[in-house]
């Protein structure tokens, strides 16, 4: 019986129960069961490895994923990381002999002091706890648009962007998200007015919630869409002057800036494009009104 069908025959939770067993010993601890290769071309098929890719394995075995990746493309970098000595050695000879030595390395190190911050796509098959706990890690320390994969376990209450259950265990793919929760301020000009409106995401993973206002006038985002650094939504809002609205905002987020475009269809069936700059801002007041009504 192939590792995988094994794995999927026992309750999760035996396996928690198992692998508690070693967390203590965590430091020395080193389960390896490859990949099947199949998976493993699944998994670099679905991370749709490009030029200039850099592709990484956090806990990396005999080095299969990533010395697959590098043979796909020429124009691939990458490295792996592992507990056990004995593997890393085995993967520098093996990245040697398939002649990528000098654009594959392996090192001695746990996955939890790997530097993550340059590259571009993590793959990982570990017990669901340890994928769990490198998932703070990984949502902090690596780039927004990173593509994370595994197969078989999941990420919790991260949902895969992309999950392909055809051939065998499911194969998934995350996008590392932008960090865009906070307060956001953008103005926009319509009908020979300004608007300045001022924004509220809150967000969990890649699902974003959103208010805004201009002046006195409110709305909710609708259909949000966040993918690594793209992040999309509607508004429909009634605009001062200018009646019901519907915009279709698209930008990049930056850091503290998002630049983009926004489609805006006016109330006579006029539609106008405008930039779209949005900057974050540390508070605003417009959000926490207090005090009651006066007479
Ligand atoms: C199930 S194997 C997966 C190997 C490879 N990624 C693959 O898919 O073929 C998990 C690997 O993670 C390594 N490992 C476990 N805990 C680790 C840790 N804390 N730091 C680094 N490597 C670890 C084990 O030695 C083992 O080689």
């Amino acid at each position: 019986m192939r590792f995988e069908s094994f794995l999927r025959s026992i309750p999760l939770a035996v396996l928690g129960i198992a692998w508690a067993a070693n967390v203590s010993a965590q430091e020395r601890f080193s389960l390896f069961v490859p990949s099947a290769q199949p998976t493993v071309e699944r998994l670099v098929k679905l991370a749709k490895i490009q030029d200039n890719d850099f592709v990484v394995d956090l806990g990396s075995g005999d080095g299969r994923i990533v010395l697959t990746a590098a043979r796909s493309n020429p124009k691939v970098r990458g490295w792996g990381v592992d507990i056990n000595e004995n593997l890393v050695r085995q993967s520098n000879e093996e990245a040697k002999k398939q002649g990528v030595a000098d654009r594959v390395q392996f090192y001695h190190r746990n996955v939890f002091d790997a530097d993550i911050r340059e590259v571009t796509v993590i793959n990982m098959w570990l017990f669901p706890e340890l994928m769990r706990l490198l998932r703070p890690k990984i949502l902090a320390e690596a780039r927004p648009g990173t593509r994370v994969l595994t197969h078989l376990f999941d990420m919790g209450s991260w949902q895969a962007d992309e999950w392909d259950k055809e051939g065998g265990s499911g194969v998934g793919l995350w996008i590392v998200p932008a960090r865009v929760e906070g307060y956001w301020t953008w103005q926009t000009a319509l009908n020979g007015a300004n608007f300045t409106h001022d924004a509220i995401m809150e967000q969990r993973f890649q699902m974003v919630e959103g208010i805004t206002r201009a002046g006195n006038r409110r709305g909710v985002f609708q259909n949000v869409r966040l993918r690594g650094e793209d992040l999309a939504f509607s508004l429909e809002m009634t605009l001062d002057g200018v009646g019901l609205t519907r915009h279709e905002f698209a930008g990049k987020v930056n850091g503290d800036t998002i630049k983009g475009t926004v489609k805006v269809a006016l109330p006579d069936g006029k539609n106008v494009d405008l930039p779209w700059a949005a900057r974050r801002s540390t508070s605003t007041a417009h959000f926490r009104p207090t005090g009651v009504e006066s007479k």
